[in-house]
């Protein structure tokens, strides 16, 4: 797709529009190898340089992070050190905005999709889609029998929500730890699922999403995935 020039950078967070004409009459931006015309130009972002380089991920980002613990996923600073800053400051000042795929409490370590793609977004996290998302978590008392039953059952009714959860599977791996699968994402729901059970969770951490694991990711690192990950299978 054709993008007006000034726009184009602008959006991929090098500079400001006003900027973006100044790069532009200083020469350091190219079409197709040769001086861009002027700012307004329509451009296929394939074929724009800027100081000899090519664009940086011009058709959208999508990136899998190891969320460490201690950082919130909003863009608002008012709530504290973000993942965000993680991110070059580059992809920070990108619009659309780069986001996550649904969130992680502060305190939850592990696996997180971020993209500036918003049908991803809302592709990936609608209920409709049932990606399963697997929590390893560590619990403060024993786990009581018939806790598989009750969280495969659908019916289980969390405080203040009018729709029960949906069915969740359950791996006991001892006494006080286990993995939980959900297919959706209510507001602090593994802590809430096992708090509403005599069961605070002491640790929390997302050991994959859809078939997506970390690998062998340091906390804070991120990797970048192809495009057509999500991409639905050929008909
Ligand atoms: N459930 C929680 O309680 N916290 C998370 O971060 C994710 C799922």
């Amino acid at each position: 797709m054709l993008r007006r020039l000034d726009q184009l950078l602008a959006n991929l967070g090098y500079c400001s529009r006003r900027e973006a004409r100044a790069w532009v009459a200083d020469g350091r931006v190219t079409v197709d190898g040769a001086e861009a015309d002027g700012f307004g130009q329509k451009v296929d972002p394939a074929a724009v340089q800027v100081d000899g380089e090519p664009l940086d991920h011009p058709d959208g980002l999508l990136l899998l992070l190891h969320k460490p613990l201690g950082l919130v996923c909003s863009h608002d600073d008012r709530e504290g050190p973000s993942i965000y800053g993680l991110l070059p400051a580059r992809w920070r000042r990108r619009n659309p905005v780069v986001t996550s795929i649904g969130r992680l409490d502060k305190d939850t370590s592990g696996l997180l999709l971020l993209t500036d793609r918003s049908e991803l977004v809302h592709r990936l996290t609608s209920p409709r889609h049932k990606v399963p998302k697997v929590y390893h978590a560590t619990l403060g008392a024993d786990l009581p029998p018939g806790l598989g039953d009750r969280f495969a059952s659908g019916q289980l009714l969390l405080p203040d929500e009018k729709e029960p959860c949906a069915p969740a599977s359950l791996r006991v791996l001892g006494p006080r730890e286990a993995e939980l699968t959900l297919t959706e994402g209510k507001y602090h729901q593994v802590r809430r699922m096992f708090g509403c059970q005599g069961c605070p969770v002491l640790t929390l951490h997302r050991v994959s999403f859809g078939r997506l694991t970390l690998g062998g990711l340091a906390p804070g690192q991120w990797r970048e995935l192809p495009p057509g990950t999500f991409s639905p299978p050929p008909a």
